[in-house]
């Protein structure tokens, strides 16, 4: 029993901004007794998307109330639109028309978008307002609601504004699971999929044995969401500010990130560009960094069996590398890989000769 849930924890480490991520089924009910023992105020920014808020809106309004909070909610759209300037100030006139104040808290019921705005809106009103993060899609659950990277888009680009801004609580509800479309549920996984590759083979061979059942088996998916959020927890807690380490995180994504570009965001789901960038990923380390032919096969068979592409033919290579120069990860032009050298190890800030990096997205069409 971890801050009145009955649930497994797992905690970031980050001194006095040190919080527990605390995972199981049917949360959502004691989601206001939680909010008590981080979130002291009486009153509570709720603010999720519109398919989020006809879900669970009512529910985790309801709890909160019970616990004595006044509940402030706003629904933004669905979809990365809303990670926008426009939505961002749509909170900002809300939280001034309510006159919440610092000992308010704001609370992120959703997906990546919703955490990721919500969360950079606690981080700048006023300079800063507790933070709690519901996350209701696996991708947010594994991901972006753990380690504290909050922000929206630009016209320009992805992600081009935002604040490193740790919430005070994480609390991952598997149930909400059961009503996320397939399609996005895949999409989590190639999250998942990616902590094994990084950091953890025993837990790749795991996710290799469970991967056909994980929707439907919700005792699997809690320990795998433990497992990803303990990985991702104990990176954070040694680089939380992205200098070194934290870049592990990011294998596969040199390539995601430039295809959901070229593509035009929305194309691909995050976790299908990243699908496609960790297969070519695996081809690039098997060229360059020692992966054995046999472990790049078994992680294409892992990311298709999740569901994933593992290539996207169609898209020129031209086009994909300019992407990756302008890509904010790079310098000067010169994009870093996270390489594999066996599945469970990887090294970040890889640069691979050109020839090397064309004839593996090429390899990927064979
Ligand atoms: P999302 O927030 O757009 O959610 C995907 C869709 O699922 C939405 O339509 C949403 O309404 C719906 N949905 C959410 N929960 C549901 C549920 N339980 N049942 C039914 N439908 C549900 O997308 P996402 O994949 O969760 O997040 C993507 C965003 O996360 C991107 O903006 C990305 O940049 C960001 N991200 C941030 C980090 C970080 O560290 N902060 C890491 C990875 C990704
Ligand atoms: N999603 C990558 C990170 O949190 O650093």
């Amino acid at each position: 029993m971890v801050n009145g849930l009955m649930a497994h924890t797992e905690r970031v480490q980050l001194g006095d901004r040190s919080y527990d991520i605390c995972i199981g089924s049917g949360l959502l009910n004691g989601l206001g007794e939680a909010c008590r023992g981080v979130a002291p105020g009486d009153r509570m920014l709720l603010v999720t998307d519109d398919t989020v808020d006809r879900l669970y809106g009512q529910a985790v309004s309801d709890s909160l109330t019970q616990a004595g909070y006044e509940v402030v909610r706003l629904a933004v759209p669905a979809g990365e639109e809303s990670k926008s300037g426009t939505q961002l100030f749509r909170l900002y006139d809300r939280a001034i028309e309510m006159a919440l104040d610092r000992r308010a808290c704001v609370m992120a019921l959703g997906g990546g978008v919703v955490g990721d705005l919500a969360g950079f809106m606690a981080a700048t009103y006023l300079r800063g307002l507790r933070f709690i993060q519901v996350p209701t899609t696996l991708l947010a659950m594994v991901d972006s609601a753990v380690g504290g990277k909050t922000g929206i888009n630009l016209t320009q680009g992805k992600n081009l504004v935002g604040a490193f801004y740790q919430p005070a609580l994480v609390v991952c509800d598997i149930n909400v699971l059961q009503s996320l479309p397939p399609r996005e549920f895949a999409s989590g996984l190639a999250e998942v999929i990616k902590y094994g590759i990084i950091h953890d083979a025993a837990f790749f061979e795991r996710l290799t044995g469970q991967v056909h059942q994980l929707a439907q088996n919700a005792d699997a998916l809690a320990g795998i969401v433990a497992r990803s959020c303990a990985i991702k927890a104990d990176v954070v807690r040694q680089d939380e500010r992205d200098g070194g380490l934290r870049n592990i995180l990011n294998f596969g994504h040199t390539l995601g990130h430039a295809l959901e570009k070229v593509a035009g965001y929305g194309t691909f789901l995050h976790g299908e560009a990243v699908g496609i960038g960790m297969a070519y990923a695996a081809r690039v380390s098997a060229r360059v960094h020692g992966l054995s032919t046999g472990e790049v096969d078994r992680i294409l068979a892992l990311v298709k069996a999740a569901g994933l592409p593992i290539h996207a033919p169609g898209f020129a290579w031209a086009d994909l590398r300019h992407a990756m120069e302008v890509d904010k990860k790079g310098s000067s032009g010169q994009p870093r890989f996270v390489l594999a050298d066996r599945i469970g190890h990887v090294d970040w800030g890889c640069v691979v000769p050109e020839d090397v990096l064309e004839e593996a997205w090429h390899a990927g069409g064979q």
